[in-house]
């Protein structure tokens, strides 16, 4: 029993990292996307993502839509900061599955 929850412990951590870090997105995020983000909302510009309607409706849709504005501002990302700012943002403000 034991080791069966150690094993399921292990792939889960395993699953975490495939899917992204949200400590290692926001400080990407908050680097190069918040100030337009403010200029078109206000405030902390966080609205952009709580708003409704909103663009960004499942994690598949989260996860392009990161990769169209890291691509749109030239922040030369690499797939796995794009994968670290969907999950850091899916944490914060979407909570898809
Ligand atoms: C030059 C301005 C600008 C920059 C820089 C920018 N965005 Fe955006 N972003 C927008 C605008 C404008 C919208 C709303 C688009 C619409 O309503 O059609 C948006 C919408 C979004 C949405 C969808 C919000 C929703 O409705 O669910 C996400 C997610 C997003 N941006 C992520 C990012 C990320 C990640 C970055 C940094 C790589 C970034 N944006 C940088 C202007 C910007």
């Amino acid at each position: 029993m034991r080791h069966i929850l150690t094993l399921s412990t292990l792939l889960l951590a395993t699953a975490a990292v495939a899917a992204g870090e949200p400590k290692l997105g926001q400080p990407l995020h908050d680097k190069q996307c918040v100030s337009c983000h403010v200029k078109q909302m206000g405030g902390d510009g966080s609205k952009i993502y709580t708003r409704s309607p909103r663009l960004v409706n499942d994690k598949k849709a989260l996860r392009e839509r990161v990769a169209l504005c890291a691509k749109n501002t030239g922040a030369g990302w690499r797939p796995e900061d794009e994968e670290n700012v969907t999950a850091y943002l899916n944490e914060q403000y979407y909570t898809f599955k």
